[in-house]
């Protein structure tokens, strides 16, 4: 690949998606775009990169889609899903009893393992919420990750990575060789495909946010613009989940570390004491 034709992809993959490329990154670029050039049939890199300096929106789509790291399993890293169920969800039925509605945002949901973890997690104490109104939205740039979430049809490999075989007994059926996820977990959560470099006002507001190994890849500034949003969407009480090596610490003063190890993070609001906090563990 010719070094004008890294320099104009990196450029162009950090200011529509956030993902940052160093130099030395030019075998991901080439190993990433490779099978969508033989899906196009193509005959090299050059003629994606020349789709994307001639602004042809499909193709444009295609490259920041192809370039995303999609990695992800059920339950990962499984600390932040007990955190999230005995302490998030026990103060959620106390703070939120009146109005009876809560809301889960995953942030960079890649094919739905994490929105569909979180919406099994509600699952397992829903006798704890009758009636109540909960929505998990997943979103993410990728359309065709979003495709595959919506779906809930995951492989042999995809449930043996983080799915407790109770809980794939419980909540999916086998038809041949994969596992379809049931209906009442799968309409728990709404997919959309959405870049977290726009607004993200339209989503609404979230009592907590799911971004987990996600931020990883964006550069501080991009990191902190989306932190603030992020911010933004999260109620006074809310909690935001980040991935283990993910912190924001010294990028946003709008999140208070509740357990940095574990990537756990409340909303900071200057009035409002912590013991408020949907994050905070409360004796009983
Ligand atoms: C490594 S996966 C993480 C998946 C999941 N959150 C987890 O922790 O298992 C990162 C995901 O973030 C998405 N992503 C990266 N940049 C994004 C952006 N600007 N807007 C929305 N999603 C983005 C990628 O498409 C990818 O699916």
């Amino acid at each position: 690949m010719s070094p004008e034709d890294f320099e104009l992809a990196a450029r162009f993959l950090k200011e529509r998606s956030g993902l940052v490329l160093t130099r030395d990154k030019t075998y991901l670029l080439e190993n990433r775009l490779m099978p969508l050039v033989r899906d196009l049939r193509l005959k090299s890199v050059a003629d994606l990169i020349a789709g994307v300096r001639a602004s042809d929106p499909a193709m444009q789509t295609a490259v920041i889609d192809a370039m995303m790291a999609k990695d992800t399993a059920f339950f990962r890293d499984w600390k932040p899903y007990v955190h999230f169920r005995t302490v998030v969800l026990p103060n959620l039925r106390v703070a939120r009893g009146i109005q009876t509605r809560f809301r889960v945002l995953s942030a960079g949901v890649s094919t739905g393992q994490e929105a569909h973890s979180v919406a099994m997690t509600i699952k397992d104490v829903s006798s704890s919420f009758p009636g109540w109104n909960i929505e998990v939205v997943g979103i993410d740039i990728s359309a065709t990750a979003i495709a595959a979430a919506a779906k809930g049809i995951y492989s042999q490999f995809d449930v043996q990575r983080g799915l407790p075989i109770r809980t794939l007994l419980q909540y999916f059926t086998k038809q041949e060789d994969s596992w379809v996820l049931n209906d009442g977990v799968r309409n728990m959560v709404k997919f959309q495909t959405w870049n977290l470099m726009d607004d993200l006002f339209p989503l609404g507001r979230f009592d907590a946010i799911f971004c987990r190994n996600v931020l990883v890849y964006l550069d501080l500034k991009t990191k902190l613009e989306v932190l603030q949003k992020l911010g933004r969407l999260l109620v006074d009480d809310g909690v935001l989940y980040l991935g283990l090596n993910e912190t924001v610490m010294g990028v946003s003063s709008n999140f208070r570390a509740v357990d940095p190890d574990l990537g756990i993070y409340a909303a900071h609001r200057a009035d409002r004491p912590a013991s408020l906090s949907l994050a905070a563990k409360v004796d009983l």
